[in-house]
């Protein structure tokens, strides 16, 4: 009688005491979970505009994303800040342009140009006078080549880009170069539109690139 009544206090103590372990176990596990993850998330925030990668003390860094079909504006991030978007309000169907000081990264201008129903002119006027040390970043959105001439693709080519002598109608096309730059930008993605590889009905897929550009020193 008694030993049954101290085996009863035994199993009743184990049982809490197993269940308070394996509490324990979970719930500490839950919170190096939260941990794991609040420091994945502060890492994330940290990197300039959003980037897998972090920049270089005396690099800009840079997000840049192309137009998906007719429907979502592209948009471009520089250090840190969207420069062009939908949002912004400073977009359009056509070529979305950014110039940005290459020394100071201060935003001198930007503008957006329809290469479908618009004129080659004013995208001549925005681009040949740009400035030695200036910093061109050009996206698509819709359809960049239509109105393109030999031209203003030739400007494109001077600030280092490989593709501008290519781009045609409902092309995808990102674009980082400079002014004054004698090779060929690193930062350039193209993709053709082709009814046989286009991700939607009358385009190809939206294109995103990221990177760091040193900044120019005298
Ligand atoms: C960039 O900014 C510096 C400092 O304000 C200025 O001297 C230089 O002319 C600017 N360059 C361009 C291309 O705007």
């Amino acid at each position: 009688m008694r030993c049954a009544a101290i085996l009863r206090v035994i199993v009743i103590l184990l049982t809490l005491i197993t269940t308070w372990y394996f509490a324990e176990k979970m719930y500490s596990n839950r919170d190096n979970m939260k941990s794991l993850r609040s420091i994945f998330e502060k890492k994330k925030a940290q990197f300039s505009c959003g980037n897998e990668k972090p920049c270089p003390d005396d690099y800009f860094a840079f997000k840049i994303i192309s137009g998906a079909a007719n429907v979502v504006g592209p948009s471009m991030c520089f250090e840190n800040s969207i420069i062009m978007s939908s949002i912004k309000n400073n977009i359009g169907r056509g070529l979305n342009i950014a110039l940005i000081n290459a020394s100071t990264g201060v935003v001198i201008k930007t503008s957006s140009f329809d290469m479908y129903s618009g004129d080659v002119k004013p995208l001549l006027e925005f681009i040949k006078p740009v400035a030695e040390g200036t910093l061109v970043f050009v996206a698509s959105y819709d359809d960049p080549g239509t109105k393109l001439n030999d031209e203003a693709r030739a400007v494109f080519a001077s600030f280092g880009s490989s593709y501008s002598k290519k781009i045609g109608f409902r092309d995808s096309w990102l674009f980082v170069g400079g002014k004054g730059i004698s090779t060929k930008s690193p930062f350039e993605q193209h993709i053709k539109n082709n009814k046989e590889t286009n991700k939607y009905d009358g385009w190809p897929e939206v294109l995103e690139m990221e990177g760091c550009i040193p900044k120019k020193t005298n």
